[in-house]
């Protein structure tokens, strides 16, 4: 990976990583001041100013840095701030103001890792009130339970705000931008703010990368105290996930027609993980099993957390096997099934999660981009894979990684392109 900061075998670095976590997760002037502390301050401002950056607001890709095999590698920290909406419009002003706060904080960084990558996003709740109804080119239904053994809270915050950035006070400084705590931001006035538009009424963290899962453990619900994550795992549950050629494209996922054209739907899950038994019971060939497909722990084709994979997970050849080794070797993997939900032989979500030690608890924040809501149902039903086993011979608790997870809330937003981001009427234009 080419990431910033020092890893493995630099505990001063390893627990200025775990600093910078613990204070992403409790946000406010005082994280703000000691990240800047601990990390290093000089960051450099925006290259592209905001108009000039691609009106598909989820367009990170190509300006998010990349491993040594072309994988995209995500921002390490990132913030989810689930927002009410109190203003009295939308109104026009409002909208002025908060384009004003969007482009300030974008004004203060540069568009990528080193800097901040954002999207703004609203909910059904938000559109509600609204006369009219979305077109018919969007697809945002109320989220729902979409498991038979699950029961969620359902979230019906007005808008999503998903901040990220490899430095966690440049997701802190945003936020406090955003939220009017800040005059200035790297150098950059702040020109606007949420002030009487949007209250914060829900605040989630977490992280992604290499050693960040190792250095989080201690003390989190959800993981043995033996503190068995890898130190190359980016991921709690130990293995290297969003390979290139198993995520969607940002083509794939954009909408493509209709007054939103250009914009994605996003699908966000907290998920808890449970993994005592994951790491104290499983070896890492039933991991393997588990994660991606029989085959690849059969053929031992996963080294540690899967870095020597490349670019791709190679669950294309087992995906067709799902029914069989559920049916006669009693165990799927979840690559494997969510793997059936392909079309034209490539996934059709681009999954941007990243863990969580919110509330102390082992999670997972599961953020997925799709052009439709239905599309990731989809996914959602292949990975459950009610239909596997239905009828299979082997435990159902071999059903890939779902015994391990506990989904707790879900939400789904419309994520606009970025000329209708601040607070878009159903019927923009
Ligand atoms: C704790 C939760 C989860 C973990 C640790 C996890 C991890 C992984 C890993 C390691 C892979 C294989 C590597 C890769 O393709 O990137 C994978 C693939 C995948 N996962 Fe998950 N995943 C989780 C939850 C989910 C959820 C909730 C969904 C939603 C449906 C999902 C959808 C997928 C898809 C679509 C693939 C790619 C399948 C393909 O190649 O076609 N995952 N996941």
């Amino acid at each position: 990976m080419t990431g910033s900061g020092p890893r493995s075998g630099s505990p001063r670095g390893l627990s200025r990583r775990a600093f910078v976590r613990t204070a992403v997760a409790i946000g406010g002037a005082s994280a703000l001041s000691a990240c800047l502390g601990r990390e290093d301050a000089d960051v450099p401002q925006a290259d592209l100013a905001p108009d000039e950056r691609p009106d598909r607001q989820h367009a990170w890709n190509e300006f998010l840095a990349t491993d040594d095999h072309g994988n995209v590698r995500p921002p390490e920290h990132h913030l989810l701030l689930g927002l009410e909406y109190v203003g009295d419009g939308p109104s026009d002003q409002e909208r002025a103001q908060l384009e004003d706060a969007l482009a300030s904080v974008e004004r203060a960084y540069r568009y990528g890792n080193d800097g901040l990558v954002s999207t703004i996003g609203y909910g059904p709740a938000y559109f509600d009130r609204f006369d009219d109804d979305l077109p018919g080119s969007v697809d945002l239904p109320e989220p729902e339970a979409l498991a038979p053994i699950e029961d969620p809270e359902l979230d019906g915050y007005d808008a999503l705000v998903h901040l990220a950035s490899d430095h966690g006070h440049v997701v802190l400084s945003a936020e406090e931008a955003l939220t009017g705590d800040l005059d200035e931001v790297n150098d950059t006035p702040v020109e606007g703010t949420f002030g009487e538009i949007f209250e914060v009424a829900d605040r989630r963290t977490g992280f992604i990368g290499e050693g960040l899962p190792a250095e989080n453990q201690e003390g989190v619900t959800g993981i043995p105290d033996t503190e068995p994550v890898p130190e190359d795992a980016p991921l709690f549950m130990g293995f290297k996930s969003g390979f290139e050629r198993n995520q969607a494209s940002e083509d794939r996922v954009t909408i493509e027609e209709g007054p939103f054209e250009g914009g994605t739907t996003t699908h966000l899950s907290k998920i808890d993980l449970r993994l005592e038994q994951w790491y104290e019971q499983d070896s890492h060939e039933q991991r393997v099993a588990k994660m991606f497909c029989p085959a690849h722990a059969s053929e031992d084709r996963v080294e540690g957390a899967g870095h020597n994979l490349g670019d791709a997970s190679g669950v294309e050849g087992c995906i067709d096997d799902a029914d069989d080794d559920a049916r006669n070797a009693g165990i799927v993997g979840h690559a494997q099934k969510a793997g059936r939900a392909r079309e034209d032989g490539d996934p059709i979500i681009l999954r941007r999660d990243f863990n969580s030690t919110d509330d102390d608890r082992a999670g997972l924040h599961f953020l997925a981009h799709q052009q439709s809501i239905a599309d990731f149902v989809k996914t959602r039903t292949a990975m459950t894979g009610s239909d596997l086993t239905a009828g299979a011979v082997g435990p159902i608790n071999n059903n890939g990684i779902l015994q391990y997870i506990t989904v707790r809330r879900r939400a789904n937003y419309l994520v606009p392109p970025r000329r209708h981001r601040a607070l878009p009427t159903p019927i923009p234009e």
